[in-house]
C-alpha cells in the first residue's frame, strides 16, 4: 500500500506537519509505505504562476496517481485552508484523486473553525474526484505541543486517542481497495475459464 502524504503549511515549524509526521509513523508502523510532500518544497515561482509542467508537480503527480491514499493536512487560514495548498491543489488534473481514499487533517487556532476542512477542503478533493473521503480529524492548536526541547507528548491525549481512531479506519479503506491481479494468478484464471465453459 502507499501513501502520499501532503502538508499545506507554508511555515517550517508546523502544528498540521506534527500530525502528518505522527500519521506517517503509524502508517509505516502498520506496513504502508508514505512518501511525504509539503507544499513549501514546491518552487513558489511554478506555484504562482500555475506552471503544469514543473517537475516536482509532475514528480508529485506520479506518485499520487500510483497511490492508493492520500493524506492532507493543511493550517487553517482565514477561515478556510492554506492558500499555498490551494495553489498546488489548481496545478492536479481534475481526476487526479480518483480511485483514493482521502483523509483530511486541519489544524486551527479555534474551534470555530473546525468545520473547514468540511466546507472548505473536502468540496476540492471531491472536484479532484476523491473516491472515498474519510472524516476529517480538526485539532486545536492548544492541542499540539512542538518545538525543540519540548517534554511534553506530542499531542493531547483526546487528540491522539482521534488521530489513532481516523488511521485504522483510513487503514481499513485501504485494505479494502481492489488488489491489482498478480498476471500469474490471472493468466490461471482464464484458462480455467476457458476449460469451465
Ligand atoms: C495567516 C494566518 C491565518 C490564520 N487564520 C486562522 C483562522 O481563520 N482560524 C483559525 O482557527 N486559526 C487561524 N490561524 C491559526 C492557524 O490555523 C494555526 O496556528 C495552525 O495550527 C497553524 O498550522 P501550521 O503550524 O501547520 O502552519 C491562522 C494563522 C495564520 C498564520
Amino acid at each position: 500500500m502507499l501513501v502520499v502524504s501532503l502538508g499545506g503549511s507554508p511555515s517550517q515549524r508546523s502544528r498540521s506537519g506534527v500530525l502528518l509526521a505522527l500519521a506517517k509513523r503509524w502508517l509505516q508502523q502498520h506496513g504502508v509505505e508514505v512518501v511525504s510532500y509539503q507544499v513549501r518544497d514546491f518552487p513558489a515561482e511554478d506555484l504562482l504562476h500555475a506552471r503544469f509542467d514543473s517537475p516536482q508537480v509532475i514528480d508529485l503527480l506520479q506518485h499520487i496517481d500510483q497511490a492508493d491514499g492520500l493524506l492532507i493536512a493543511t493550517p487553517v487560514y482565514k477561515a478556510s485552508f492554506s492558500g499555498a495548498l490551494k495553489t498546488l491543489l489548481d496545478l492536479l488534473p481534475e481526476r487526479a484523486l480518483s480511485h483514493k481514499v482521502v483523509l483530511p487533517m486541519a489544524t486551527g487556532g479555534s474551534i470555530a473553525h473546525m468545520l473547514a476542512v468540511d466546507y472548505a477542503l473536502k468540496p476540492v478533493l471531491s472536484a479532484l474526484k476523491a473516491e472515498e473521503m474519510l472524516q476529517g480529524l480538526f485539532a486545536e492548536d492548544s492541542q499540539i505541543a512542538y518545538g525543540e526541547g519540548s517534554v511534553q507528548p506530542p499531542l493531547a491525549e483526546a487528540l491522539e486517542r482521534r488521530l489513532t481512531e481516523a488511521l485504522e479506519q483510513f487503514h481499513r479503506a485501504l485494505a479494502r481497495r481492489p488488489k491489482p491481479l498478480d498476471p500469474h494468478l490471472l493468466n490461471e484464471r482464464l484458462l480455467s475459464a476457458r476449460w469451465s465453459i
